[in-house]
């Protein structure tokens, strides 16, 4: 709900407000954003003057109002405000152009509506500025989504006279007090996606991004801002995300003044956007949270924001069965086959043909752009066989990189100067290819009717989409061209959706490079990481799940050694660590014993009785695995009726101490039954929660007065929780 009074102006959800004020100078302050207040007490919050005006500035006259300080919700630099601005447009000849506020509008729907939009909103409002000339507008979007306690916010700017230049837009700007609080970023690479950093937040700038065209394996564009106190559980934190798919940028700058300001949006250090009159350019939507309920309140609002109002449609992720760690290029109609018929008696929903499948394509150095069957491998044609796998009751997956082309390739020979390449200087190639500039629109044009082509000839149910590098000899200038490129790329996937809204789209690039919500906005699925070591993935799947439901996360079963990581899991330890998220597996199932091929047929039929829930499941980090030797994860049905506690034990330790897990979330006064692996407790919410329950000794496999157990890396305890009785 959007409250306004005499220049107030304040952003209501359940839990949140965001409070505003356009003050005597036409600047609008931050005055608040956090736990819910009360409107009628706004004139009790009181603007930060407290700044004793020695060495900054001030409007002429009013010695009270250090414009350093003062906490703003829109700042475009040049008026004695030395923090990083919002924003910054230049007049071709350098000048930066300075903005006033010129009103507000309520209730507005954005004209650029798309995919990117996050639909759903309760309230809108669009606060207006202007250059001093009148010739260029910048209109601040802010969309309320009042049940998830998420504000997002977008600035677009218009240009009405002369050309002019977009040096830097950030979608969202807040200010806040500093209060010696921190920054939670997660960062990684290819196979160590997500990882969790913190970092104290004194005086100046820390600033994360990503570059290269891929939002998310460096510096994903989920962050957070918590007091030093807060834990998982308790205390103040903030969450924050982009909507969108590109080169990206935040930045947190702490002030002298115990100001913090906050900034999000798409990558800027060389955007240098040209804005012909008449032409305007739009930051992709930011959205920011507030909890007092601790690191799970940000990621519970996050999530359900996801839920509700970015993922396209409630659909569930149905096990699949991927060939690439299974075969890798080695496939043929024969073995696919085979796969697909074992799958079925092993209960899987379908099978994913990974890359491998096209025009001549046996390693990673030819090929493609050609997306044509290649006939040696499958001589009676991929549909043929995708008819035969669908007439099993399957569904029929493939893989594609649309957005790419490998020099050795009918494409690149007949096109090569569709390929981002230099025209003078050195080629650089990712994995042999290049990618296709999609920002022309022949370019395009080809990738779309070649995805179409792929999916209707072959009657795909369920594409993977795939994106194996990074940008380099990009056109013109870098930020400016990711740009357009994020937008084109949002043309095509707009399109496809449209044009095929029932089918499974699975976002990959080389692992978890685009796990956003610009991706997540088109599809609900994405495979987390390369690396599916169990070991590994706990913590990248952890790291994830601060900012993205578990539902979203592709995670599967693979061999043991493990291909990245030759690192030795047992298979129940793999399965419990995968079934926490969109399941699925890699393994060769033609190449395992009878007793594995019944462990893989019950561990689906396990999950699948999880399946419809754990798409709309709540989420909670109840032991913080960076920081301990436990990891442990519960999941919850949005009703509460039924949920999953899973506990997982990174080293052996055979003195464990029997430390007691008290679940979360749970209604304090119903009964429930924790079920599995020797444990079975029956226990009222407020008991499991407060005094928790303590683990059998042997759960990590091993006990020291049972000698018959072998001591084996079994280190995962899964357990039902089921609401057996109402509020007793
Ligand atoms: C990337 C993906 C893998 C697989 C290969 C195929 O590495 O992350 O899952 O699809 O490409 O080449």
């Amino acid at each position: 709900m959007i409250k306004i009074d005499n220049n107030y102006i304040q952003l209501d959800t359940v839990d949140t407000s965001s409070l505003m004020r356009v003050n005597e100078y036409g600047d609008i302050e931050q005055l608040y954003y956090g736990d819910k207040i009360d409107f009628g007490d706004r004139a009790a919050i009181t603007p930060n003057r407290s700044v004793l005006l020695v060495n900054t500035v001030y409007p002429i006259g009013d010695e009270s109002y250090g414009i350093d300080a003062i906490n703003l919700s829109f700042s475009s630099g040049g008026i004695g405000d030395f923090r990083k601005p919002a924003c910054v447009c230049m007049e071709l000849n350098g000048n930066n152009i300075e903005f006033v506020y010129s009103g507000y509008r309520l209730g507005c729907t954005p004209s650029w509506l798309s995919p990117h939009t996050p639909n759903g909103w309760s309230d809108s409002i669009v606060i207006d500025y202007s250059s001093i000339d009148g010739s260029v507008s910048i209109e601040l979007w802010y969309l309320v989504y009042e049940g998830s306690n998420v504000i997002a916010r977008a600035t677009r700017v218009t240009n009405n006279g002369s050309e002019i230049t977009v040096n830097k837009l950030s979608s969202l700007q807040l200010d806040i007090e500093a209060n010696e609080r921190q920054l939670v970023s997660f960062n990684g690479a290819w196979g160590r996606e997500q990882s969790r950093k913190i970092t104290d937040l004194n005086v100046g700038i820390v600033s994360h991004g990503a570059d290269n065209g891929l939002s998310s394996a460096e510096c994903n564009p989920f962050f957070m801002i918590k007091d030093r106190e807060t834990t998982q559980h308790a205390g103040n934190a903030y969450g924050f995300n982009l909507v969108y798919s590109g080169s990206h940028v935040y930045s947190v700058e702490t002030s002298v003044y115990n100001g913090m300001r906050i900034l999000s949006g798409i990558a800027s250090s060389t955007l240098n956007y040209h804005l012909k009159a008449g032409e305007c350019m739009t930051s992709p939507f930011a959205v920011m949270t507030h909890s007092s309920r601790g690191l799970n309140g940000v990621s519970g609002n996050m999530h359900d924001f996801i839920y509700n109002h970015i993922i396209p449609r409630e659909a569930i992720t149905p096990i699949m069965l991927n060939t690439w760690e299974a075969m890798y290029f080695d496939i043929s109609e024969e073995k696919i086959m085979a796969v697909a018929t074992k799958a079925k008696e092993l209960a899987f929903d379908g099978v994913v043909i990974d890359d491998g499948w096209f025009l001549s394509r046996n390693d990673d150095t030819s090929s493609l752009g050609d997306w044509v069957e290649d006939k040696i491998k499958f001589p009676n044609g991929i549909f043929n066989l995708a008819s035969r796998v669908k007439d099993m009751g399957l569904l029929f997956g493939i893989w594609i990189e649309p957005e790419m082309v490998s020099e050795n390739s009918n494409l690149y020979r007949q096109h090569p100067d569709w390929a981002l390449k230099s025209k003078v200087g050195r080629d650089i190639v990712g994995r042999n290819q290049y990618i296709l500039d999609i920002t022309r629109s022949e370019v395009a044009d080809y990738v779309y009717d070649s995805i179409v082509s792929v999916v209707s000839s072959y009657g795909a149910d369920y594409l993977k989409w795939d994106f194996n590098r990074r940008f380099s000899n990009v056109v013109g200038e870098r930020d400016s061209y990711s740009y357009d490129y994020a937008v084109a790329l949002d043309g095509i996937l707009s399109r496809l959706i449209a044009a095929y809204p029932k089918l499974y789209l699975e976002v990959c690039a080389s692992g978890g490079g685009r796990f956003d919500l610009g991706m997540l906005s088109y599809s609900h699925i994405v495979w987390t990481s390369d690396n599916t070591n169990a070991l590994s993935r706990i913590d990248i799947q952890e790291g994830t799940s601060y900012g993205y439901p578990v539902a979203t996360m592709l995670s599967h079963l693979s061999a043991s050694p493990n291909h990245q990581t030759q690192r030795i899991m047992t298979r129940q330890t793999a399965a419990d660590v995968a079934k926490i998220g969109a399941y699925g597996t890699q393994l060769n199932i033609l190449q395992i014993d009878d007793d594995y091929s019944e462990f893989i047929r019950r561990a689906n039929s396990d999950y699948r009785s999880t399946q419809q829930w754990l798409a709309r499941a709540k989420c909670y980090r109840v032991v913080d695995g960076q920081t301990s030797n436990q990891t442990v994860w519960q999941v919850m049905a949005s009703n509460g009726e039924c949920g999953r506690v899973m506990i997982y034990h990174k080293k052996f330790d055979p003195v464990s101490g029997g430390r007691a897990i008290k679940l979360v979330g749970l209604e304090p006064n119903a009964l429930y039954n924790i079920n599995g692996h020797k444990v079975n407790i029956t226990a009222h919410g407020t008991t499991l929660m407060s005094c928790g329950m303590v683990l059998p000794q042997n759960y990590q496999g091993h006990t020291m007065t049972d000698k018959t157990l072998k001591l084996v890396d079994n280190t995962t305890l899964s357990l039902n929780i089921t609401r057996i009785g109402g509020n007793e």
